[in-house]
């Protein structure tokens, strides 16, 4: 990163030891309004000190051990500057190996993942932070601390590690053994428990959806989320209806009105973020006043009303799925987070032409795990951009056993996409389509044939309403 005289703006120092998390620090920092600098610990010297004069100075984590001789140090005047430091992980370890405390290589309390500390002293550090006597933090450490520096208390501790939060207030220097800056320490970023997610089910997801976005949420990322199971009243509203764009603005009202209901019920809420794509703004509204016509209303573009009393933040609004997706591997999202194939928002209502009914919902439901099942048996998930079944309104006549049947058909589609404004469908060979025909109708009950959707976009659309 470039070097500046920094006699302008504050500066706060982050000293790099290598951590593959270095770059979250400084992003969190940005969300807090403080500019940084992140500068290799080789590089940091006296001179370069005296050029940035930082306010503060963190030191990273890093994957090497203070116990090996020749492993990285912090420059010694770091801690003759009389500013604030704070040590994460290996940058904990390095200050107490420089300050007079042992550090030891690790076995038997190592602590990789969820842990909780527990508030052992008040400190400034714990201010407007540690609420509750347990915080959950995110840990990842071979080695640990087993003895502290002169001048340094305890301020909380986990199971494996009696240090976790340790400081010397008289010098501000505070270390912590676990990562403040990652996403699964729930307090380490700005927004913390101030967000809420409401997750509005309106029985259109696929197979098993809602207890896997509730179970990704809860137990993954510890964020809060109401579960605002509306299933009744949205496949209520839309009994019978089988106009697409019907469809599409019953489903886009009741959204609005169940979340404002549920939202209504979190204290002091400001803000509504939303996940809107650019996609979704120009196929529905002309963008900034733009010249283009409505494909399809899509859910979450159709305006919300000015009583809801929310100030909108859609951070995602101008840029492509491609772009969001290469945001989401520059902030370290899991990889079957950021290639999971788009689901609309009106779910499976706009892969049910005409009438909608519950038993072809769940038909359809099976189908489609049926045929997501097979791409990702055959390695076939990640070359397609986009794959799902949806069920036909008419019913055919086929032959299984001695019988007659008379029952649904089905279609399948896949595509290759960069961005979802245009698409070509994708070259499956036969074997692969008649073996996932064979599979669906002999294991979904209630399909007796099986089509697969040729057609690129334009002039279709990816899905069929
Ligand atoms: P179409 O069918 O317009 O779809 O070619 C392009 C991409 O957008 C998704 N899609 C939606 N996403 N709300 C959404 O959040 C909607 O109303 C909606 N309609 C379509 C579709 O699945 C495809 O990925």
């Amino acid at each position: 990163m470039a070097c500046m005289k920094n006699n302008s703006y504050d500066c706060l120092l982050i000293v790099d030891f290598g951590s593959q998390v270095t770059q979250l620090i400084a992003r969190r920092l940005r969300e807090l309004n403080v500019y940084c600098e992140i500068h290799p610990y080789q590089n940091v010297n006296q001179n370069l000190l005296k050029r940035l004069s930082p306010k503060a100075i963190i030191l990273s984590g890093g994957p090497d051990s203070v116990t090996r001789d020749g492993s990285p140090r912090a420059n010694n005047n770091v801690y003759n500057m009389g500013v604030p430091v704070l040590g994460i992980c290996y940058g904990q370890q390095v200050m107490m190996h420089q300050l007079g405390g042992e550090v030891k290589s690790g076995t038997g309390t190592s602590e990789f993942g969820k842990a909780f500390v527990e508030k052992k002293n008040s400190s400034d550090l714990l201010e407007g932070w540690f609420d509750i006597e347990k915080e959950q933090v995110w840990m990842s450490h071979g080695d640990h601390v087993s003895k502290i520096a002169p001048g340094f208390e305890v301020f909380g501790t986990s199971p494996n590690a009696p240090y976790a939060i340790i400081g010397d207030e008289k010098r501000h220097f505070y270390a912590v053994q676990f990562h403040p800056e990652v996403h699964h320490t729930p307090k380490g970023e700005a927004i913390g428990d101030q967000l809420t997610c409401v997750f509005v089910d309106h029985g259109l997801l696929r197979q098993g959806e809602a207890n896997e976005v509730i179970s990704m949420f809860r137990d993954n990322y510890n964020i809060p989320l109401i579960h605002a199971d509306e299933s009744d009243l949205f496949l209520n509203e839309l009994d019978g209806q089988s106009d697409p764009e019907t469809k599409r603005k019953i489903i886009g009202r009741l959204f609005v009105d169940v979340f404002q209901k549920y939202a209504n019920k979190i204290e002091d809420a400001e803000f509504l973020a939303q996940g809107t794509l650019y996609p979704d703004v120009i196929e529905s509204v002309s963008f900034k006043g733009g010249p283009s016509v409505t494909i399809k209303s899509h859910h979450n573009v159709g305006g919300l009303p000015e009583k809801m009393g929310l100030k909108l933040l859609e951070p995602l609004r101008e840029l492509f799925k491609d772009e969001v997706r290469t945001l989401g591997k520059e902030l370290k999202l899991p990889k079957e987070f950021i290639s999971r194939h788009p689901f609309p928002g009106p779910g499976l209502a706009i892969r049910c032409p005409g009438k909608i009914t519950r038993d072809k919902l769940e038909i359809l439901r099976q189908a489609d795990a049926v045929y997501i099942d097979q791409i990702r048996k055959h390695g076939l998930y990640d070359e397609i951009w986009q794959a799902f079944a949806a069920i036909l309104p008419v019913r055919t006549v086929g032959v299984m056993g001695d019988g007659r049947t008379y029952d649904y058909a089905c279609t399948l589609r896949a595509v290759t996409s960069v961005d979802g404004m245009t698409a070509d469908y994708y070259p499956f060979n036969h074997e692969f389509l008649g073996e996932t025909a064979t599979r669906i109708i002999n294991e979904v009950e209630g399909i007796n044939r099986v089509t697969y959707d040729i057609t690129s976009k334009p002039p279709g659309t990816i899905e069929w309403e």
